[in-house]
């Protein structure tokens, strides 16, 4: 039995799968992982049924893992294993060294068993009001230093999924003296990716979009951005495990304040 590539003609039985087994941040990013990673996407089918999902995407160094779901009347019978060493061994013929993901209670212990390693907890948070309506982002900040400020928070290259997240989805940033100090994104009702080099910017940038915005994932140990956050009303709502397989990467915590997504990093 052997994964196969899923294509666009796959989401809405993918959509269905990572709901049944409570990926709903899966389930809202399979579609665009397609997009971005249309050779990383992969499926099991048993009996014509679509049963289990993992995608890979290439943030060299870094293969991050995402939608990593099995049906739930098929678990515990060997293919979340299947599926995930599948995703490995995609990602060392791509070249990438390191596995990163953020697991949930019940991945952690399948990922624990292939060598896995907790780097730290990652908070979710949320605003127990829906958001109200998006104020218009005042500016957009030059897309060659937001990636430098990304490579630098996270040690990875994300170039293709900024890009593209950056031209579809409202952002905004603040410079000081003539640096990016913070800059975030809004996809949909969550805040991030947001990275901040200044307190002042990054607590600037939360009062201004936490009115709109209801989910963030935040890195456990960015104490100040979970401050800043809680100020502004998010609500602690449960915890993920930011886990690595290989060398962890050289990031740098302070920086991100909000990650993109449990499947994007
Ligand atoms: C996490 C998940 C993908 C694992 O897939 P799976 O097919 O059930 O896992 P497997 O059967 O391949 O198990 C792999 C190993 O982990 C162990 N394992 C998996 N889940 C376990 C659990 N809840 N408790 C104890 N051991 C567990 C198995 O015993 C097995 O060990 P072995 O290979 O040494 O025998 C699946 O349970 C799932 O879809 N969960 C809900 C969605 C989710 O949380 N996904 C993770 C997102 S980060």
């Amino acid at each position: 039995m052997t994964p196969r590539l899923l294509t666009v003609d796959d989401l809405p039985a993918c959509v269905d799968l990572l709901t049944r087994a409570g990926l709903a941040g899966g389930a809202a990013n399979i579609g665009r992982y397609l997009r971005w990673q249309p050779d990383g996407c992969f499926g099991l089918e048993l009996e014509g049924a679509l049963v289990g999902t993992v995608t890979l995407l290439a943030q060299p160094p870094i293969g991050f893992v995402g939608c990593m779901a099995v049906a739930p009347e098929r678990q515990g019978t060997g293919l979340g294993r299947l599926l995930l060493e599948h995703a490995h061994t995609i990602g060392r013929r791509w070249g990438l060294t390191t596995f990163g993901l953020e697991a949930t209670e019940s991945g952690a212990v399948l990922y624990r068993k292939l060598g896995y390693v907790t780097e730290h907890g990652s908070v979710i948070l949320q605003r127990p009001s829906p958001p109200s309506l998006a104020p218009r982002p005042s500016s957009s900040a030059d897309l060659a230093a937001v990636l430098d400020l990304d490579r630098a928070a996270t040690g990875a290259d994300r170039t293709p999924m900024i890009r593209d997240l950056a031209s579809q989805f409202p952002g905004d940033a603040i410079s000081v003296a003539g640096t990016l100090a913070a800059w975030c994104l809004l996809i949909g009702e969550r805040l991030g990716p947001m990275h901040a080099r200044d307190v002042g910017a990054g607590r600037a940038l939360v009062e201004r979009y936490a009115p709109a915005t209801s989910l963030v994932l935040v890195p456990g140990p960015n104490e100040t951005a979970l401050r800043a956050l809680i100020d502004a009303g998010f609500v602690e709502n449960r915890r993920l495990e930011r886990m690595w397989l290989g060398r962890i990467p050289d990031a740098n915590v302070a920086l991100q304040w909000t990650l993109a997504s449990p499947g994007a990093g």
